[in-house]
């Protein structure tokens, strides 16, 4: 199997992590005089576990994995910015992501001064392996996939990033914020086979839980424990550790149904107006949605009070507006404003 350690930067694999109070005593009964907290409870005067082993074996229950495959982060874009942090030497490196996508692989990029090379998705966002793979060479050390896609919002199909991962000497992000809307099975069960594998999952999207920064990267053992040392070591505070312990024994499937069904909704709905020139298929929580005058829909929307996001700028989304499924209340505005705009 392929040696992921090989892959990993040298002084990360040496690194000697910090080693907090909680790590050199780990019993729960005795007076706690090891921390330098302040001794007076209040519910916050304690440092949070900074292993999460109490959210990580939620986690493994609800997704069927092994708590040693699982990191978890302050919000998904901590564990992309640790894929750089680990893999990426600074100047020498680079990494391949698909385009346009989300921000955040560039910018966690430029951050780590690391080279990103775009491959440009084909006009219905459809991935070209060939493309892909010659765009990388022997300093590419990752390759960032996002399925469902932001802002596309199609899947990249399981056999195309099957054969990514077979065929690319290096680590290949796959990012599965909006899997929870998406009919395709998720990555995470592959992550056996496949030891430069590394999926990305949030609670920000499905679960609702966007404020409280979550999110989860699943990978093999030797990448979990190497991005765990390079974290913050208190990079989940208190609060948000028992609140997402709570809410993970509460089912989401309800609210998920109910975000599909308006999205196939809103997405017969719009079609069926003059000022919307195409609607693209999603398997997420939004529409890709291209429209006459994409400047101006987006400012009279504003004027009424609804805000989407405005991607007509970017390559590849010409004249497209980004509109995330609300509630049905919210939608039916949406559509109303939008009739109104077309008359
Ligand atoms: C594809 C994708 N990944 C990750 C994120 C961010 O997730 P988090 O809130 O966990 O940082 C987003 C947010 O919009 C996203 O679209």
């Amino acid at each position: 199997m392929f040696d992921i350690r090989k892959k990993m930067r040298g002084n990360i694999l040496n690194l000697a992590p910090y080693s907090t109070a909680r790590d050199e005593y780990q019993g729960d009964i005795g007076v706690y005089l090891d921390a330098n907290e302040n001794p007076y409870e209040n519910g916050y005067n304690r440092y949070p576990d900074p292993h999460q082993i109490e959210l990580k074996k939620v986690i493994a229950e609800s997704k069927g994995v092994n708590v040693d495959n699982i990191f978890v982060g302050n919000g998904s874009d901590e564990a992309i910015d640790l894929v750089f942090r680990v893999f990426c030497e600074p100047r020498l490196d680079n990494v391949v992501c698909i385009a346009p996508s989300y921000g955040m692989y560039k910018v966690s990029a430029s951050i780590n001064d690391v080279e990103v090379r775009e491959v440009q998705l084909e006009s219905d966002f459809s991935v070209d392996v060939t493309k892909l793979l010659s765009a990388c060479d022997d300093a590419t050390k990752a390759i960032f996939l996002c399925s469902p896609n932001n802002p596309t919002g199609n899947d990249i199909p399981r056999s195309v990033i099957l054969e990514i991962l077979e065929q690319f000497d290096g680590v290949v992000v796959v990012d599965e914020a909006y899997i929870d809307f998406s009919e395709q099975a998720s990555l995470i069960n592959d992550l056996d086979s496949y030891n430069n594998l590394i999926v990305l999952q949030t609670l920000s999207k499905a679960w609702g839980l966007a404020g409280l920064r979550l999110g989860l990267a699943f990978a093999c053992e030797e990448t979990i424990t190497i991005m765990s040392r390079v974290k913050y070591p208190y990079n989940i505070n208190v609060t948000t550790q028992s609140i997402v312990l709570e809410q993970l024994r509460e089912s989401r499937g309800s609210q998920i149904a109910e975000i599909v069904s308006e999205r196939k909704l809103l997405f017969a709905e719009l079609n069926k107006l003059s000022i919307v020139k195409k609607v693209y298929p999603s398997s997420a929580n939004f529409l890709l949605v291209e429209v006459d005058k994409p400047k101006s829909v987006y400012n009279s929307l504003i004027e009424l009070g609804i805000i989407v996001r405005d991607r007509s700028s970017v390559i590849g989304c010409d004249g497209c507006l980004r509109i995330t499924i609300g509630t049905p209340q919210e939608n039916i505005m949406t559509l109303n404003s939008l009739k109104e705009l077309s008359k």
